[in-house]
């Protein structure tokens, strides 16, 4: 949520932050800005809407400042007009941040400040920190009157001093007027990158912002700060402690941040799972001993196939995943399994009982929940695992030991390709566990020689894109959708009413299909898109019944189906089939057809697929 850029180089700063905000776009488009320093002077520009809007706004040709911090915004405090926009600058107009995350106590922090006589001319938390930081280094002394040491920058100092009166989690980007070869870098929480290239530093919220100038980085930790000084930089904790800084080389690749001749990045990601889910299980499933090997996990199977209770948390399509893993855990593993609401569960004082392992699952590793209930959990002494796509995220780094889904960035807010990988590596745990617990090594072989087949089936559904947004385009007028499965369908159907909703922005409510007739059958009129997972499963025929008592009162029924299956028609205005495969990996072929109808039906409204309203990748806020 929300995206930060900073540059310091010996080139022109403004195209190359203009060119990383565009990357980071998907993490919030409500509004942007930019500051330039050149000649101990800022030149701020802010704007409500989207990128574009911004460069529209800006000199031409650029300015030639090599110096200067960008944002595109989520708003959490105040509206996104331009006098909220990022970057803010202090009341003393030598500080300008940009910042991603939330202050907590912005509101007491803000009530000192104008006691002591700051002004505020937004409703942001974000200017409390600009003003907080103006405040010590032009006053340049602590609270209780200590001064900066000699020994210390005081621009580092009063921003360390800022910091540690902040309670929340951000990444900051600063710069001071007094100070035009310096950018200072912040992370408490909220992801923050440094870029190293040749006589160039680049900071950014996520790495997509950086590729393109250089591999070479340096993840921050939580707690760390960043000075950058011309030619060199320097990592600090914010009590002023050395950090050697650790280069690393990026692990993502420019080809996967472009569109390659798709419309959207989730056209492009739906298109991709055959090849990331085969990423994603490669070199993990040792087919001739019916065995699974997961590199991060490993050390921790021998507590995992002895546990009383696994807990999986997680928010959103992550926690659909998560709803599957349940499913997959009890009835492979036979280990009891609850899949909850990360954002419940952090509040709820849960009890769990000494040997419960919770598994967090995330794409971003950054959502505020997900962590929150990793405290929460670790703090009453349990293990914690993740699923994480992004390496070295927040939650990869503070659970006990992980699996990657290693599915690449996933750009769309509407998430696709991690939903998929989510479930092959609850799948292939759940196999492993219970192939350690009761399994024969023959049926786990057999389950796992199914596995690797899904991504060759997922192709063919893939092939039916045009069948598919012909059905959509049929029902997109409809205002109301039901979305209905049962067994290890009824997640893909919440899956599937999430999915329509969050981009096209029809409402759409999931169920397990028999809970319909204890109440919203009573939704059921004329022609209400019903649309029904319906492949060959141990329930089929129940689901037939159902299927039927929506056709009874009118309802149009938009069938999923297996392959092979002509006994449906008769019960389905619109059908599309789908390869077989065993009830356990249902999840991983009938979620995508759902993918892709909801592309279409967002595409054929006119929204913007990949930037859908009100919403942001990565929810880092509560
Ligand atoms: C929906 C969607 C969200 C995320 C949720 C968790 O398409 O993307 O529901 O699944 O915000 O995000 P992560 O997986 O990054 O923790």
């Amino acid at each position: 949520m929300c995206g930060i850029v900073a540059y310091f180089g010996r080139k022109p700063a403004q195209p190359i932050l203009i060119e990383g905000l565009k990357r980071l776009e998907y993490r919030g488009y409500d509004s942007a800005g930019l500051a330039l320093l050149e000649h101990s002077d800022f030149s701020i520009y802010k704007t409500p809407g989207r990128i574009a809007n911004l460069e529209v706004i800006l000199p031409v040709p650029p300015q030639k400042a090599v110096l200067g911090i960008g944002h595109t915004r989520w708003a959490t405090h105040g509206q996104p007009n331009t006098t909220n926009a990022h970057p803010h600058v202090d009341y003393t107009g030598k500080i300008a941040l940009v910042h991603n995350g939330i202050i907590e106590n912005y509101a007491t922090l803000k009530k000192w400040l104008i006691k002591e006589g700051c002004t505020f001319k937004s409703e942001t938390d974000t200017e409390v920190a600009a003003n907080l930081i103006g405040y010590f280094y032009s006053k340049n002394q602590t609270r209780d009157g200590r001064g900066c040491p000699s020994e210390c920058d005081r621009f580092e100092w009063a921003v360390q001093q800022a910091i540690n009166e902040i309670v929340g989690t951000f990444g900051l980007a600063i710069l001071c007027r007094d100070c035009p070869e310096t950018l200072i870098g912040v992370k408490k929480g909220s992801p923050l990158i440094l870029g190293v290239g040749k006589n160039e530093f680049i900071i950014a919220s996520d790495a997509s912002a950086i590729i393109e100038h250089t591999s070479q980085a340096v993840y921050l930790s939580d707690g760390e700060m960043v000075t950058i000084c011309r030619d060199s930089f320097s990592t600090k904790t914010l009590s002023n402690e050395t950090v050697d800084a650790e280069l690393k080389e990026i692990e993502i690749s420019l080809d996967q941040i472009e569109l390659e001749g798709f419309s959207h990045y989730m056209q492009k990601e739906i298109a991709e799972q055959p090849a990331s889910l085969e990423t994603c299980l490669n070199g993990r499933i040792d087919l001739k001993n019916g065995r699974v090997v997961l590199g991060g996990i490993q050390s921790r199977l021998r507590e995992l196939t002895r546990t009383k209770r696994i807990i999986l948390t997680a928010c959103g399509t992550a926690w659909h995943a998560g709803l599957v893993g349940e499913f997959l855990f009890e009835q492979l593993a036979r280990i009891p399994a609850e899949v909850e609401y990360a954002s419940e569960f952090r509040y709820r004082n849960p009890i769990l009982e000494e040997g419960t392992v919770v598994i967090a699952i995330s794409q971003s590793g950054e959502t505020a929940d997900t962590l929150a209930a990793i405290e929460q959990a670790k703090e009453r002494g349990a293990t914690v695992l993740g699923a994480v796509n992004v390496v070295g995220s927040t939650i990869a780094r503070m659970t006990d030991a992980g699996v990657y889904l290693r599915v690449g960035p996933e750009i769309g807010v509407a998430s696709t390709k991690a939903f998929t990988a989510q479930v092959a590596v609850l799948s292939m745990l759940a196999i492993e566990l219970g192939r350690r617990r009761h399994l024969s090594n023959d049926v786990a072989e057999g389950l796992l020689k199914e596995l690797v087949a899904i991504p060759n089936k997922i192709k063919s559904i893939l092939t039916q894109s045009e069948i598919i947004r012909d059905i959509a385009a049929a029902n997109v007028d409809r205002e109301n959708w039901l979305f209905l499965g049962r067994g290890f369908n009824y997640p893909v159907a919440l899956e599937g009413a999430l999915k329509l909703k969050e981009i096209s922005y029809i409402h759409a409510e999931g169920l397990p299909a028999a809970e319909m007739k204890h109440g919203p059958i009573a939704l059921i009129t004329d022609g209400m898109p019903a649309v029904f997972i319906a492949t060959r499963c141990a329930q089929y025929d129940k689901i037939i019944g159902n299927i039927e008592e929506v056709r009874a009162r009118g309802g149009r029924t938009i069938v999923v189906a297996t392959e092979g299956d002509e006994q449906i028609r008769p019960y389905a205005d619109h059908v599309i089939y789908i390869p077989d495969t065993c009830d356990y990996f249902q999840p991983l072929l009938t979620v995508v057809p759902l993918q892709i109808l909801a592309y279409h039906a967002a595409v054929l409204h006119g929204h913007d697929v990949d930037k859908p309203r009100n919403l942001a990748k990565s929810v880092t806020v509560e």
